[in-house]
């Protein structure tokens, strides 16, 4: 499972996908497969504390966090927003020196990824990005557990194909495509593409307007049209985005693919009751998958070879 050449994760961030090689995703995952199928089992993170910062709300992420450090031997304190204030009450910088102090290693879920690179720089243990406005990668490295159970192994022959928003998730969909070299089509209305340096720095992602792309894919995904903070735009975007659902006539095009979302859905909006329920969604293994991932990702940061 393990090459030689292969660059360690202990000890380091994990702030996005972009920072790993393509080998270290993949044995990520590798051991999140072994930990699902009960092949390994292990406490790296006895008698280790992790704080768990929530600037924003959450079910999968803070839930699979804290059962995967206690099922790693460890313990996770929680703070949410309104107990830390970060950049109200006290700047990320200043919170990560005293967190320093006390715990090996801190879970995030910020608004501003500036913080969370300033929370990196301030704590000697391992930060992990738990979403940010710019990405969510703990999210995609179980998206991307759940599209290998249903295709294999993924690679240029794999058509992924996400409809909706050029969000964080998109982020950090472009950036495992990008590593793991399977195609990936983004289907957005204009004004809701990508980062213009997100596109050059994943000259292969497609974007498109044009919904029939959607023929032809392996994995059909869609996330909500307004995300966390954006709640203001809400009317503003059910109007941009009302032909962009994904129902039964879009998974037609798709005949074989599985539908994946990141929850929470919103039925109705980005996806239809039917196809959220129907055959082809895996949207709840897609969930469990997270505490499979986020051990392995710990197992890897706080020891060397699970
Ligand atoms: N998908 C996801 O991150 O869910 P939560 O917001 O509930 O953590
Ligand atoms: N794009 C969504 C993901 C939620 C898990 C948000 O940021 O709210």
């Amino acid at each position: 499972m393990v090459t030689s050449r292969l660059q360690s994760l202990v000890g380091a961030d994990f702030l996005d996908l972009a920072q790993l090689q393509r080998q270290q995703l993949e044995r990520i995952l590798d051991l999140a497969a072994a930990i699902k199928r009960g092949r390994w089992s292990g406490t790296p993170l006895a008698g280790k504390s992790l704080a768990l910062l929530f600037q924003k709300p959450s079910i999968r992420t803070r839930v699979s966090f804290e059962v995967a450090i206690n099922r790693l031997g460890g313990r996770a304190v929680t703070l949410q927003d309104d107990e830390i204030g970060i950049g109200r009450r006290e700047t990320a910088a200043d919170v990560a020196r005293v967190l320093d102090r006390y715990v090996d290693g801190i879970v995030a879920r910020l608004f501003h990824h500036a913080d969370l690179l300033a929370l990196a720089n301030g704590c000697r243990g391992p930060v992990i990005n738990a979403l940010t406005n710019a990405s969510h990668p703990c999210q995609v490295l179980a998206d991307l557990m759940t599209m290998r159970e249903a295709v294999g192994r993924l690679d240029a022959s794999t058509k992924v194909v996400f409809v909706g928003d050029g969000n964080n998730v998109v982020q950090s969909l472009m950036e495992a495509a990008t590593l793991l070299r399977f195609q990936l089509v983004v289907i957005c209305p204009p004004g809701y593409r990508p980062r213009p340096e997100s596109e050059a720095a994943a000259p292969a992602v497609q974007v498109s307007a044009d919904l029939s792309n959607v023929s032809g894919a392996s994995i059909v995904y869609t996330d909500v049209w307004t995300s966390m903070g954006q709640e203001s735009e809400a009317g503003h975007r059910r109007r941009e985005f009302l032909e962009y659902q994904v129902d039964e006539q879009v998974m037609q095009l798709a005949p074989q693919a599985i539908f994946m979302h990141c929850l929470p859905a919103h039925r109705g909006e980005e996806v239809s009751e039917a196809v959220l329920e129907g055959p082809q969604s895996r949207v709840f293994d897609q969930a469990e998958n997270r505490l499979h991932v986020q051990m392995a990702l710990l197992a890897l940061l706080f020891q060397a070879e699970p």
